[in-house]
């Protein structure tokens, strides 16, 4: 179970049960997930936002009228942010609130405002948790698809003895996991090219583009995430790759291209991510060239084409490329499509200063033989979640 490179919202509120919310925090992270923490008003009564602040390692959010954080609209960034948000405890002030879909406070708005799952682990005196209305509005939530951690039973801080109090730490953090663990792809092997490709002009000099290599990373996590054993072909990159991937380096489009045919055999998808040079420097100089009043030609001979290569293999995988473009981008994906004979393009307008290169968020269409689908601008992450998605779907 792991939830590397999860977004969780941890939400407090007011339950004596809000001491637990530390170790929950910790239990968490011992999956991999990065958390952020929302504490109600009455939450702050039983635990400090120092305490949470200073386990999640982030500031905690705690009051909808943050004139600073509202500057940038903080809780609809805080309710994008979030790829699960957990409420525990949850008082049964906050589940009735949820329930009639108030949006008085920081966790009410965030939870009107995101379209991530939501999962609530009630915690209060058994009487409270047997009452009529309580029990209504959790029915209520649970038919809009809100999951319940129920409650433990036992002694209770009051002293009565009955269900109502908050479970286990782990308990709870591991049900979050439970949300992202997918076997879609078990048992698939994937490669992913990612990065930019180097093309040298001579020792010190050299032509390359502006991939990052985010949307590989992105992609590779996804991967890994639905079970696929993954070897990325990496070029130049400014982000930190999934060690759970096996890892080739390879910088020029030459030294990219050999290493996907050296180990595209056992692969039953390829997915093209990696910007690679169109062109290579016909003599790389062995020298540094030096300079002069003159201009200076240089001649550029055509690189192999990896993608188009991969796909005229008897035993091809299936094929996915990406196309990077800034103009008759439709156009031009579906001439990809076909000249390169691949399965599926994915298109991004990289001339959007918001999107593609270097940026954390894309926007792109599926193209394949059938169908031309659009996936809203999102993070890379959860971008190439819903890649997967398709790709199942669509042809596995
Ligand atoms: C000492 C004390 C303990 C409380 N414990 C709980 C509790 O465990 N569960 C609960 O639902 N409410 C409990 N409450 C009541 C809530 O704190 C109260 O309903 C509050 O308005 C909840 O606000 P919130 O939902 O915005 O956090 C407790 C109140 C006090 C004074």
């Amino acid at each position: 179970m792991t939830l590397t490179n999860k977004n969780i919202i941890l939400a407090v509120s007011g339950s004596i049960a809000a001491y637990k919310t530390p170790d929950i925090v910790r239990r968490l992270q011992d999956l991999g997930a990065q958390v952020r923490v929302i504490l109600t008003q009455s939450g702050a009564q039983f635990i400090t936002e120092l305490s949470l602040q200073v386990v999640s390692k982030n500031k905690v959010h705690d009051n909808l009228w943050d004139k600073e954080a509202e500057l940038a609209i903080g809780h609809i960034e805080l309710a994008k942010w979030a790829d699960a948000i957990l409420i525990a405890p949850a008082s049964a002030n906050t589940i009735a609130n949820l329930a009639s879909g108030k949006a008085g406070d920081l966790l009410g708005s965030v939870v009107l405002a995101s379209d991530c799952p939501i999962l609530i682990a009630p915690a209060m005196n058994q009487q409270m948790y047997a009452a009529n209305s309580v029990q209504a509005n959790l029915k209520t939530l649970l038919k809009r698809q809100v999951m319940l951690i129920k409650p433990d039973s036992g002694k209770q801080a009051c002293g009565d003895i009955g269900e109502g109090r908050l479970g286990d730490p782990s308990a709870i953090a591991e049900q979050v996991g439970l949300l992202f663990q997918n076997t879609k792809l078990s048992g698939k092997k994937v490669l992913i090219t990612l990065g930019a490709t180097i093309e040298a002009i001579d020792p010190v000099r050299y032509i390359s583009n502006h991939s990052s290599g985010k949307m590989g990373s992105a992609l590779t996590n996804a991967c890994i995430e639905a079970g696929a054993q993954v070897t990325l072909v990496h070029g130049n990159i400014s982000v930190t790759l999934n060690q759970k991937a096996q890892l080739i380096p390879a910088m020029s489009a030459r030294e990219m291209y050999q290493a996907v045919m050296d180990n595209i055999a056992e692969q039953d998808i390829f997915i093209a991510c990696a910007a690679v040079s169109d062109y290579s420097i016909q003599n790389i100089k062995k020298d540094k060239i030096k300079k002069s009043e003159k201009n200076l030609i240089l001649e550029l001979s055509p690189t192999q084409d990896i993608l188009k290569s991969v796909c005229q293999l008897t035993k091809k995988p299936l094929c996915i490329g990406f196309a990077a473009e800034t103009q008759n981008l439709l156009e031009n994906a579906k001439n990809k499509l076909k000249n390169k004979g691949c399965d599926a393009i994915i298109l991004n307008d990289v001339s959007r200063d918001d999107l593609g290169f270097k940026s954390d968020e894309n926007e792109v269409l599926f193209l394949d033989q059938k169908n031309t689908i659009k996936i809203e601008k999102s993070s890379k992450q959860k971008l190439s979640r819903k890649i997967v998605e398709i790709l199942v779907e669509n042809f596995l």
